[in-house]
């Protein structure tokens, strides 16, 4: 498994965070359905929004990461009904939104940067599954984390790629630069709590 330091992440999840939300492991598989879910909406969307192939292997990709959303969520909703929880029919995601704000109007700015906000989630999502993976206690959980990590890696490496067709390498990885400090600041803003894109206390 790839360390956390090998993302393209502009700032490092500190080791106290996933002991702290581990704290709540109920609480973090709520938050963990959510983004599953949203992630599969989120492919579909892509998919719909832009449909045809406009860019070669378009309509394969989204469905092929809608296919596998779909499937963490079923997963992810399982260890939550063993362990206790469900779903609740209402969720915050400030992190996720302030991150969808930063999507700029016209054709290809709107598709290059909801493909780039796709990829930061993706790619924190990692990051952090990596860390749960590593600090908490329960084996089930290690395998599932583990097994989600290698997963998204592999969607933000699509979606980094799409990007790259979709604008040209030159002004994808222009924007990337720009997401990239953007991710890292809106992150340093969130509270913390049992999510996966908490912050952390100070
Ligand atoms: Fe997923
Ligand atoms: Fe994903």
């Amino acid at each position: 498994m790839p360390a956390p330091g090998d993302l393209p992440l502009l700032s490092q999840t500190p080791p106290e965070w996933a002991p702290s939300v581990l704290t709540d492991p109920v609480g973090l598989l709520i938050d963990h359905a959510f983004l599953e879910k949203k992630a599969a909406n989120n492919a579909m969307d892509l998919m719909i929004r832009w449909p045809g192939d406009w860019v070669p292997g378009w309509v394969e990709t989204m469905t092929s990461v809608a296919r596998d959303e779909a499937a963490h969520l079923a997963q992810v909703t399982r260890l939550l009904l063993r362990r206790g929880g469900r779903l609740t029919r209402i969720h915050k995601n400030p992190y996720a939104n302030a991150l969808k704000a930063l999507v700029r109007r016209g054709e290809i700015h709107e598709a290059l940067d909801r493909l780039f906000v796709s990829a930061l989630i993706e790619a924190r999502s990692c990051e952090r599954f990596a860390l749960l993976a590593e600090a908490t206690l329960d084996p089930e959980l290690a395998a599932f984390y583990r097994a989600l990590h290698a997963s998204e890696m592999g969607h933000y490496r699509v979606f980094t790629r799409l990007a790259a067709k979709v604008a040209g390498k030159a002004e994808a990885e222009a924007r990337w630069t720009q997401m990239l400090e953007h991710e890292a600041g809106i992150l340093a803003r969130q509270e913390p709590g049992p999510r996966i894109h908490s912050g952390v206390s100070s």
